[in-house]
């Protein structure tokens, strides 16, 4: 089973960015984090970072035959990105959408996600946990 991790705008910045919102750790200590459970589920991940919208449709368009699932936090592209839907859509890989903070609590225009209509399912709120949370989820989903 073959996952690969989006992480999308501005989370590179996490660990210094607004942590009161994201908390203090880093994207490397997400990552490692998923090495972990990904060894314990006997899964392969692979990474990926991007502030741009276009590289994450690339990114997904080359997914089909090299990855089973997408683990994705689409950041804020998740309320503005009918592109990255659209690619999610058009591949059809089984897709997880996490967000570390409970984006339905709060800016309104963080309710809304493009993203989680078509996704196997949601999970936000939980810090590093929501990631954590959705590879579990996702394995689980794609070994059924
Ligand atoms: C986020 C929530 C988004 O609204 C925001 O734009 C982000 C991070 C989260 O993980 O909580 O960049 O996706």
């Amino acid at each position: 089973m073959r996952v690969l991790v989006i992480h999308g705008p501005n989370l590179n910045l996490l660990g210094t960015r607004e942590p009161e919102i994201y908390g203090t750790f880093t994207l490397q200590h997400i990552n490692d984090a998923l090495a972990g459970i990904a060894a314990e589920v006997g899964c392969r991940v692979d990474f990926m970072q991007s502030n741009g919208e276009g590289e994450i449709i690339d990114a997904i368009q080359a997914s089909p035959g090299k990855y089973d699932g997408i683990l994705i936090n689409p950041a804020a592209y998740t309320h503005t990105s009918v592109a990255i839907r659209d690619a999610l859509a058009a591949v059809g890989t089984p897709f997880v959408e996490v967000h570390l903070s409970n984006i339905h609590k709060r800016e309104e225009f963080r309710h809304k996600s493009l993203t989680a209509a078509i996704a196997v399912g949601q999970i936000c709120g939980f810090g590093m946990q929501s990631y954590l949370l959705g590879l579990r989820g996702l394995c689980q989903h794609l070994s059924r």
